[in-house]
């Protein structure tokens, strides 16, 4: 393992003003964004969508700093033959590959799940950095309901991020380290903030463990908010400071940056609460954004399947890339959503 090569490219996939593009939807999820917009779900749609966010060249170039690619995408090839992996590259951002196999119900813990995916994957690593990818992403996931997370799911889940990690270590991938603690529920702000606490620090114990060198990843977390179905609703002033005392208390200095998640916040929230952390400052890693839904809803909108709207789909993404840009360096207003 090269450790500085590895730094090298989690310093740059967390360069200030950019951040990454989350366009590694499983065939599953993107089914039920093309559903909300009328779009057949079949490879050339895929591909075709995909192609346009890829080939915005300008906002690729200025704002998107790394693109996590779902494996059909990262083998498929643009309209013109050229590889979509090599549109990303040339526009000077960072290809990376989704390598979970989802989450899948975890054996004696009703309502509980484990992330798969680890056999064989340091074999489909070694093709993935020869078609390109320099980082990874696996993605754990915890909900939070009566009696649950318990303890056992969350070491289990832990355990394979660490695995997962160590694994792409050893294969020249950054691995990007993704625990999401769900927002669906009713639970409080008091409530997220105590198992992000929780499961951040077991992550880290369990990376410890398994050797992973904390300068070659980024991690990827939630923010600290209250569940969508909880009433009592937290500021965003709130939001941010709770986010960054969790993490700190939590997170390691090693650990180059931080990119959230959007996690069903609304595109706004999401980029507010971006912003105010970084205004609010005071912390040794970069925080940026790692967002699928946050970035995609709009452009996925404005194209809905039809190749006239492609310009329009491309001015809506580079309004959304551009907005959480400034967020990563805390000078976003909310009066520049209004003016667009
Ligand atoms: P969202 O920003 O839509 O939560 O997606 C990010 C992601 O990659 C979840 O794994």
């Amino acid at each position: 393992m090269n450790l500085a090569a590895l730094n090298e490219i989690a310093e740059k996939m967390v360069t200030p003003g950019k951040g990454i593009l989350a366009a590694d939807e499983s065939t599953g999820t993107i089914q039920k964004r093309f559903d909300a917009i009328g779009v057949e779900n079949n490879e050339q749609n895929r591909r075709d969508y995909r192609e346009l966010l890829f080939r915005s060249t300008e906002t690729m170039r200025d704002h998107i700093s790394g693109v996590i690619l779902f494996e059909e995408t990262l083998y498929q090839n643009a309209a013109d033959g050229t590889p979509l992996v090599d549109l990303i590259t040339q526009a000077g951002s960072v290809p990376g590959i989704k390598v979970d196999k989802g989450a899948k119900p975890l054996p004696g813990f009703p309502g509980e799940t484990i992330t798969e995916g680890l056999d064989g994957l340091g074999d489909r690593l070694k093709k993935d950095y020869e078609r390109g990818a320099r980082f990874a992403k696996w993605r754990a996931v915890i909900d939070i309901a009566d009696g649950i997370p318990t303890w056992g799911a969350v070491k289990a889940n832990a355990h394979a991020l660490a695995r997962y990690a160590a694994i792409c270590q050893a294969n020249q991938i950054v691995p990007i380290v993704e625990p999401e603690i769900l927002m669906d529920g009713a639970h409080d702000i008091d409530r997220c903030d105590e198992v992000t606490r929780w499961v951040l620090s077991t992550v880290f114990q369990e990376l410890f463990e398994q050797r992973v060198a904390l300068e070659g990843m980024v991690l990827k977390p939630n923010m600290v908010v209250c569940g969508k179905k909880c009433t009592k609703r937290a500021s965003v002033d709130e939001v941010a400071h709770r986010t960054i005392a969790a993490l700190k208390a939590t997170v390691p200095s090693a650990v180059p940056g931080i990119a959230y998640l959007s996690g069903g916040q609304s595109d706004e929230e999401a980029t507010a609460h971006l912003d105010a952390m970084n205004k609010i400052g005071g912390f040794p890693w970069k925080m940026t954004f790692s967002y699928g839904r946050a970035l995609q809803a709009a452009p996925q909108k404005a194209w809905s399947g039809k190749s006239e709207n492609v310009a329009a789909a491309q001015r809506a993404f580079a309004h959304r890339a551009k907005m959480n840009g400034l967020a990563s360096v805390g000078q976003w207003e909310g009066a520049l959503e209004k003016a667009a």
